[in-house]
């Protein structure tokens, strides 16, 4: 790698916290979009990825599901991510996934950023839910820890732009890197076979840039970049550190979480690939 392309990356945040407590809803209204509602049930399924400009740069967004069943998810969210977002309902505090997504960023010595939703809520207690966080270890730098929590409505947008702030700080501290030339380099966030499109693969890439016409190994699979779609669908020829793509081209959907690489031998791809396959 040619340390000359090194520069600053945007921070990979990933929204975790209890089932219902609010995740995708805070996209939203970061987005102004409306993915919650066109879930089914408005459960999460999985983990879907975004990236949005703020004033102070951009911030790519992984959202997780909150039910018991997707632990594994929020173990993958928590290793491909800067930064955790975890989201606490006033209302109804700290619960069994709250403080499962606490012990996966602590497992990956991910920094956390509590944001304390709901505070529209008549029955909003944050009070209650600090007390609750601190026999977790996780204590707000109002009450001397060093822990930002922000109040938040993904309701009604209070306190959404101090979490941003809080987020932007902590990517600052951090002093995010990654070159932005030479081999793609990155995580398979989720995958799926899509009718007529075949397998879409979302990944995150984060060094290099991925670009289409790419050799793509990823997990026990590889195969050319046939296109590159953002998260709104929209194609693109390229993505950069931190940036969220979909990728059509490879032959199968490889398991989320599988490290990807763009190689240039395909000989060797192919062995790689059998190697993982039957290992
Ligand atoms: P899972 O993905 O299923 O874990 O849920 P989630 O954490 O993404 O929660 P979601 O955004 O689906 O919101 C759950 C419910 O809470 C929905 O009915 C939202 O409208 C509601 N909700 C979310 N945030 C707020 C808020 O700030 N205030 C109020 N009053 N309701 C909210
Ligand atoms: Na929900
Ligand atoms: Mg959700």
């Amino acid at each position: 790698e040619r340390s000359s392309n090194v520069q600053t990356r945007p921070p990979v945040v990933t929204i975790m916290g209890h089932v219902d407590h609010g995740k995708t809803s805070l996209l939203d209204k970061i987005r102004e979009t409306k993915v919650a509602t066109g879930e089914a049930g408005g459960i999460t399924q999985h983990i879907g990825a975004y990236h949005v400009k703020t004033e102070r740069g951009v911030i790519t967004f992984l959202d997780t599901p909150g039910h018991a069943a997707f632990s594994a998810m929020r173990s993958r969210g928590a290793q491909a991510t800067d930064i955790v977002v975890l989201v606490v309902a006033a209302d109804d505090g700290m619960m069994p996934q709250t403080v499962e997504a606490i012990d996966h960023a602590r497992a990956a010595g991910t920094p956390i950023i509590v944001a304390i939703n709901k505070m529209d809520k008549p029955g909003a207690d944050p009070d209650r839910v600090l007390n609750e966080l601190t026999t977790k270890e996780v204590v707000s730098e109002a009450w001397g820890g060093d822990t930002p929590m922000a109040r938040i409505s993904a309701k009604t947008g209070e306190g959404i732009d101090e979490l941003l702030e809080f987020i932007s700080l902590q990517a600052e501290l951090m002093e995010l890197e990654a070159p932005l030339d030479g081999a793609a380099q990155g995580v398979v966030i989720e995958s799926r076979l899509e009718k007529g499109r075949g397998p879409v693969v979302s990944v995150l890439v984060k060094k290099g840039t991925l670009k289409q016409g790419d050799l793509v190994l990823a997990g026990e699979h590889y195969g050319k970049v046939r296109a590159l779609t953002d998260e709104h669908g929209k194609r693109v020829q390229s993505a950069g550190p931190s940036i969220p793509v979909e990728i059509l081209g490879l032959p199968e959907t490889p398991a989320a979480g599988s490290e990807f690489l763009v190689v240039t031998d395909e000989k060797k791809a192919r062995e790689v690939a059998d190697f993982r396959t039957n290992r």
